[in-house]
């Protein structure tokens, strides 16, 4: 299912550039992500706690994304300066807009909306492993993978809710939505 790409774009070319040009906010950003993505993950369990098998599958990934946070922690650690505060995100924020508000599209498009912030992530996190050296670029591309799989994980459980095909109609115009939102945005050290 859901073969192909998800994402519509891709990342501006001059954005890793930016990113790598300030790794203190980058690895800022990127400590917050990571935790909102566990965050976002529980929420669904808070609010659909019903789904046994959606339940299962997104604290998993959770724990997962835990693991993450303590990684980047690390990383940002390293760099010796403190990680900023959680400044908030114009593009998660915008994506979560799209969601509609009556079950069960709401459900389906949360599940889409955290798919492509998963997907999103993923090609950044790969072009970073791509222009970092050492156990830096290593993590990064183990960072990429495991994205890859989330992004997988929520368009198995949108399609389990919706049926495959309403689950990829949906993904289609929400990853349209998604490539407009991104390119509205500045390319700055951040992960989105
Ligand atoms: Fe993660
Ligand atoms: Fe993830």
């Amino acid at each position: 299912m859901f073969a192909g790409p998800l994402l519509r774009s891709r990342t501006d070319p001059s954005w890793v550039a930016v990113a790598l040009a300030d790794l203190p906010a980058l690895f800022s950003d990127h400590l917050h992500c990571e935790r909102k993505a566990a965050q976002s993950a529980l929420s669904l369990v808070r609010s659909y706690p019903e789904r046994t098998a959606l339940v299962e599958a997104v604290a998993r990934l959770a724990h997962e994304e835990t693991s993450h946070v303590v990684q980047v922690a690390q990383l940002a650690a390293a760099t010796g300066r403190p990680p900023y505060p959680d400044v908030g995100d114009e593009y998660a924020a915008a994506l979560r807009a799209l969601v509609r508000k009556h079950e069960p599209q709401r459900l389906l498009d949360q599940l889409l909306v955290f798919a492509l912030i998963e997907a999103r992530s993923a090609e950044r996190l790969g072009l970073l492993a791509g222009a970092l050296a050492g156990e830096t670029a290593a993590l990064y591309a183990a960072l990429a993978a495991a994205e890859v799989r989330h992004s997988e994980v929520f368009l198995e459980q949108a399609a389990a809710v919706a049926g495959e095909a309403a689950a990829r109609a949906r993904a289609a115009e929400l990853a349209e939505a998604e490539a407009r939102v991104l390119a509205a945005l500045p390319v700055r050290p951040r992960i989105h």
